[in-house]
């Protein structure tokens, strides 16, 4: 079970990041009006799919089938302390929450935006910083956590 999971969490990566770097290259495209839709709102929808069932089954590592993240529970202090547990127990967790916030963000505060050129520069700032963050929270190989780039 948690290889399986810890399999589709890793593939399904790719699939993120493909999608981040497509939804973003499609917010740089002008928009209409706030009267009209977002152009390639489609792309949207795709990336937050994809982002929650990252969520999800990052969650479902966190909470039940990690190794790393149960001895981090046990002491949480401790995990802390140890820069490799750090980074499974907050720092990937939290980078990743705060890119889904920040898709979900971008998004709505474009569609609220009074301006086509505020809607753009909305919709487009928060995708990049989530796709930044994304790469960067990312344990790619090489780093001190590093994992496969296709487990
Ligand atoms: C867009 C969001 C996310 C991406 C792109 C992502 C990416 C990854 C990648 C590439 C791995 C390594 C997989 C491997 O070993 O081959 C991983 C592992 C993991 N991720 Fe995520 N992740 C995301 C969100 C989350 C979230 C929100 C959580 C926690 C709530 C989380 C928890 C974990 C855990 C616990 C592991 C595995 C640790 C272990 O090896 O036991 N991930 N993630």
């Amino acid at each position: 079970m948690y290889a399986t999971v810890l399999t589709i969490h890793s593939w399904l990566r790719w699939v993120t990041l493909i999608l981040a770097l497509t939804a973003t290259a499609n917010a740089f495209r002008q928009h209409d009006g706030p009267a009209s839709p977002l152009p390639g709102r489609w792309w949207d929808t795709c990336l937050m799919l994809a982002v929650d069932l990252q969520v999800l089954f990052g969650l479902v590592l966190y909470f039940g089938l990690s190794p790393f993240t149960q001895i981090a529970m046990e002491d949480f202090g401790a995990a802390v302390r140890d820069p490799a547990m750090r980074f499974w127990a907050i720092e990937h967790a939290l980078a990743m929450f705060a890119a889904v916030v920040l898709v979900r963000t971008g998004r709505v505060l474009a569609m609220n935006a009074t301006s086509a050129v505020s809607a753009r520069r909305r919709r487009l700032t928060c995708f990049a910083l989530a796709t930044v963050l994304m790469l960067a929270a990312i344990p790619w190989p090489g780093l001190a956590n590093g994992r496969p780039l296709l487990r």
